[in-house]
């Protein structure tokens, strides 16, 4: 020992990392793209961000004069310090094209960086660069969204042309562009497509030596992605072949099980092959996507945890490379030399491992890999720039995000040290959900949570029969009648799913005398046990969720997707409802001043009646009835005769709690009286005692009762959700990849029987071919079926009336526009109708005045965004619009004008979610506050405002 004195012993990685920072310093042609990086990180966060938009934009602006304007919309001028110069040059044509020059140049060069070339001559050029440095390639065709048949067909024989014509390829698939709309419902179709041209793909590299590596991409598709793999490389004609790759993403919370899962399935089959391990690309969408269905997010949310994993899973690739060609991608050079530590540990051979990094990224630590005798691989994109643009973004913010290694390295300009040291965990507080949280819905893209409720349908489907028993609850007593209907399933009326009660004039007038009794008592039940009856109402809906979603699948002909979204929004309304019922009635929001005390009271208006719809008939039912009962009304449900059994399930569940937790003699406060409008419906509207109705259906119910509502003495108190004839402008820097899906999604989902759903598109002249020949052509992936199979992506319309009055509108449609698009229309075994599109109708045509519950668009052309709004607001209705648009401009000039209650920006103009998106109309669409929304439960209240004055003798007391 040297004295007392102790070493300490720089750790092997740490001196590999300065190494490579050494080689890195000595060279500059990386300085281009670092000025433009630096350049960008002095702007901040929100000027980035619309930067980035501003260039995803920019392919797509078809009249080049648009660019400095978009531009200048994008940029937000009092924070900007060019902002002058933006309005500067939107104003003089010659500065202007100067700009607009140099904007474009940049995104060429951004382009020109990252994409080796606009088609596959120039990408060879590249290859050919790559080889004098021996260094290697994979190939990637740039290219996102597939929608349709034509596309996937594209990019399969693109895939294949270069397996054929190019010797010992390396190429690197996109699974997602061999099939049209991959995340859409017919799994197991989609599945054996895939697994099809995936084998033939492995074919014609077999026979010409090339390799082909799968890509991973979405969370949502990499369980399909493994399974088609796997299964495809199973088949014995592949036993001799392993020039396959695959990718685990090192941010997800599960690649270790990925990794551990793929092991074994080697070691089973006795296969080799190539395994790229990358820390993942859609980190910011993975996160916002489960934040916003409340799923538990995939990926790790640290970036040290990300980092770590990384290099255990690294650990594990070098430890078993028996059965993996270990191919590690990544730019962090503190990774980086951490792999290249621990193949020197291990003495693991130059030949049995990879690094890869990305075109344009790093350029210059590749030549330090390839020329110290690695193999280096360069992984290659091409194509054009607007197919290429969400590659492009992903790449700015992967050089911009603060956690990134680049950002830091070469931006922020962090020592070396710091950078190499061992990723170290930052002591999180665990995040405690506080406040109301969405019920979250299952996520049917796992094959787990469909194998469940199809083994689930398949035991208890059954029980839906002709012994099954529909009772009227009179009071909160089941009781039967003499005349009864049966509930149908509309995908195949001849099945019976219960034998419904109908009620008559004497279940009325006892529903409604019992209900007074106790009514007044109810009022002053103490808030807190309402609410706890209503959560544990909410509770009991989760634990049946799969048995409320087989009714609503049999019932009302929902796809499992819309029938589980439909259980949340009824729990939802429950627990949102007892939260909002704590704040609004314990809440005194007037204002006091001195010697003058201002209180609100709210009491209950007395009787209720909730009239519910077939096509929410568990949500909107339970949402109007809970609303009412905790302002302290009783409540008379009427529920549509379409669907009246899943309302009756859940209101035993709720009565049943309301008996437990506030007294069995509460009871009485619910009633539900199936029975005829025309018999039960009429006489309790215009019942006396009957104070507030809350309605949703159509229009023309709507306003019948509106009238008798405003006739009685005193007047009613009406709420109403009356429909709508909803529009979706499709502006002319749309990103279309998200409108077609968007518009598809919200006018044929639950075959457009949304009272929210899009019943006119409306396109700018600019994009209105472009925009109807895919969406045409997407529209053949729309398969409608038995919803009670998981394949098809809606089913039926609700019964034979619908299905004729549908017809009657499609023939009018007909007559009077061209049709360009049309499937299947029959009522043999269910009411199926399929989407039908039709253009060239006039603005005022009935068919797209009138309210239609069923699957028929009609497309417009706008001449400009004017003639959208006009063409859009031509309606008597105002529920739900929609705009895709890009432009910041546009997108506030429709937020100001479009008459709706409810306007959606590129996304889908339904779906609205307790809480987050308050749900109601304007014009001849809604009456009353919003659902869902804080102020809902006011529409059941009487309001009394106390003004006391406190002053005594020039005293005040507060
Ligand atoms: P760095 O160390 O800077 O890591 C950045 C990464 O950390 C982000 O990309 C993200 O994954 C993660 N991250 C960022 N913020 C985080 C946070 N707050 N918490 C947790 N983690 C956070 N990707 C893919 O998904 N599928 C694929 O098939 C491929 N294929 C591919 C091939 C090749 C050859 C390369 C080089 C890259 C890919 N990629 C990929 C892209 C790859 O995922 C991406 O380049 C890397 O994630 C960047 O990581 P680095 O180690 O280079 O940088």
């Amino acid at each position: 020992m040297e004295g007392n004195k102790l070493k300490t012993i720089e750790p092997r990685e740490i001196a590999i990392g300065k190494e490579l920072f050494a080689f890195l310093e000595k060279k500059k042609s990386f300085t281009d793209l670092k000025n433009v990086f630096l350049q960008l990180s002095t702007f901040d966060q929100k000027l980035q961000t619309q930067l980035f938009k501003f260039v995803d934009v920019l392919p797509s602006l078809k009249h080049k004069d648009s660019v400095a304007k978009i531009l200048s919309e994008y940029i937000d001028e009092s924070k900007f310090k060019v902002g002058f110069l933006v309005d500067f040059v939107s104003h003089l044509p010659i500065v202007r094209d100067v700009f607009k020059t140099s904007i474009e140049q940049l995104v060429a060069f951004l382009a020109r960086t990252f994409i080796c070339g606009k088609n596959i001559e120039e990408a060879k050029q590249t290859i050919a660069k790559l080889k004098k440095k021996n260094q290697f390639y994979t190939l990637d065709i740039l290219g996102e969204v597939v929608l349709t048949q034509k596309e996937a067909d594209f990019y399969y024989n693109k895939y294949i042309d270069l397996l054929q014509n190019i010797q010992e390829l390396n190429i690197s698939v996109k699974l997602s562009a061999l099939v049209p709309q991959i995340n859409k419902n017919n799994f197991e179709e989609k599945k054996l497509v895939l697994k099809h041209r995936l084998a033939n793909l492995f074919r014609i590299a077999k026979k010409n030596s090339a390799t082909v590596n799968v890509d991973t991409e979405h969370y949502e598709t990499k369980e399909l992605f493994f399974a088609v793999t796997k299964e495809v490389l199973q088949d014995p004609e592949f036993n001799d072949f392993d020039n396959v790759g695959i990718v685990i993403q090192a941010y997800l919370k599960d690649s270790k099980k990925d990794f551990l899962t793929w092991l074994s399935w080697l070691k089973l089959h006795q296969k080799k092959i190539t395994i790229r391990l990358v820390k993942g690309a859609y980190w910011d969408y993975e996160q916002a996507h489960a934040l916003q269905k409340n799923w538990a997010v995939p990926v790790f949310e640290d970036k040290a945890l990300t980092d770590l994993n990384y290099e255990n899973l690294v650990d594990l690739a070098l430890n078993n490379t028996e059965y993996f060609r270990p191919a590690f991608a990544s730019h962090n050079i503190r990774s980086l030399a951490y792999i290249l530590k621990v193949v020197e540990a291990k003495q693991i051979s130059k030949n049995d491992f990879e690094i890869q990094m990305l075109y344009g990224m790093l350029d210059d630590l590749k030549d330090y890999f390839s020329q110290k005798g690695f193999c280096l691989r360069v992984y290659l994109p091409y194509g054009e720039l607007l197919p290429g643009m969400s590659y492009l973004v992903r790449r700015l913010l992967e050089n911009t995000a603060n956690d990134s290694f680049l950002k830091q390295g070469f931006i922020d300009k962090k020592s070396k040290e710091e950078l190499l040291q061992a990723p170290s965990i930052k002591k999180t507080n665990l995040q405690i959900k506080r406040g109301f949280q969405n019920s979250p819905e299952i996520d049917f893209s796992l094959e787990k949570n469909r194998n469940k409720f199809k083994n689930y349908l398949n035991t208890n489907l059954e029980k839906l029969n002709a012994e099954r028993i529909c009772a009227l609850i009179v009071a909160g007593k089941m009781q039967e009648s003499f005349e009864s209907f049966f509930t149908i399933n509309p995908a195949k009326h001849d099945q019976v799913l219960a034998k419904v009660f109908k009620a008559n004039i004497e279940d009325c007038d006892l529903a409604i005398k019992e209900a007074k009794k106790v009514q007044k008592d109810w009022q002053d039940v103490d808030l807190k046990k309402k609410v706890m009856a209503f959560r544990e109402t909410a509770q009991e809906l989760e634990r049946q969720r799969l048995f409320f979603n087989m009714l609503l699948v049999s019932e009302a002909g929902k796809a499992w997707q819309e029938a589980d979204a439909e259980v949340c929004e009824a729990i939802d309304f429950l627990n949102y409802y007892a939260d909002s019922a704590l704040e609004t009635f314990n809440t005194n929001k007037l204002r006091s001043l001195p010697g003058e005390r201002n209180t609100n009271r709210y009491s209950a208006l007395g009787l209720s009646l909730v009239i519910s719809p077939w096509n929410f008939p568990l949500a909107i039912m339970l949402g109007m009835t809970s609303a009412s009962l905790i302002c302290g009304n009783a409540v008379i449900v009427k529920p549509s005769s379409q669907t009246p059994l899943v309302a009756y399930e859940a209101l035993m569940i709720l009565l049943n709690n309301i008996s437990k937790y506030c007294g069995s003699k509460y009871k009485a406060v619910l009633s539900f009286l199936p029975g005829s409008g025309a018999v039960i419906g009429d006489y309790l509207i215009n019942h006396k005692d009957i104070a507030c109705i809350a309605f949703t259906g159509s229009n023309e119910t709507g306003m019948h009762i509106n009238e008798a509502a405003i006739k009685a003495r005193p007047v009613k108190r009406f709420i109403a959700e009356m429909g709508g004839k909803n529009p979706i402008i499709v502006e002319r820097t749309a990103d279309l990849d998200e409108a077609i899906p968007g518009v598809i999604y919200s006018a044929f989902g639950y075959s457009g029987q949304k009272c929210s759903a899009c019943s006119r598109v409306i396109i700018e002249e600019e994009i209105y071919e472009d925009f109807k020949t895919r969406l045409v052509e997407a529209i053949a992936e729309v398969k409608y079926g038995d919803p009670l199979n998981f394949e098809f992506y809606s089913g039926p319309v609700i019964d034979q009336n619908a299905f004729k009055n549908i017809n009657l509108y499609i023939d009018l449609a007909k007559k009077y526009g061209d049709v360009i698009a049309e499937g299947i229309n029959s009522n043999e075994k269910g009411f199926f109708i399929e989407p039908i599109i039709v253009e060239n109708l006039a603005a005022d045509a009935i068919v797209t005045q009138e309210e239609i519950f069923g699957p028929l668009l009609a497309i417009y052309k706008a001449k400009d965004l004017d003639d959208a709004l006009k063409l859009a607001n031509n309606t008597e209705y105002g529920l739900t619009a929609g705009l895709f648009s890009r432009s910041p401009e546009a997108i506030e000039y429709i937020s100001n004008n479009i008459e709706a209650g409810n306007f959606y920006i590129n996304r889908p103009c339904t779906g609205a979610i307790v809480s987050r998106q308050a749900f109601g109309g304007h014009k001849n669409s809604s009456i009353g506050l919003k659902a869902g929304g804080p102020n809902y439960l006011l529409n059941f209240v009487l309001e009394k405002t106390i003004t006391e004055n406190t002053m005594r003798r020039g005293f005040a007391d507060d």
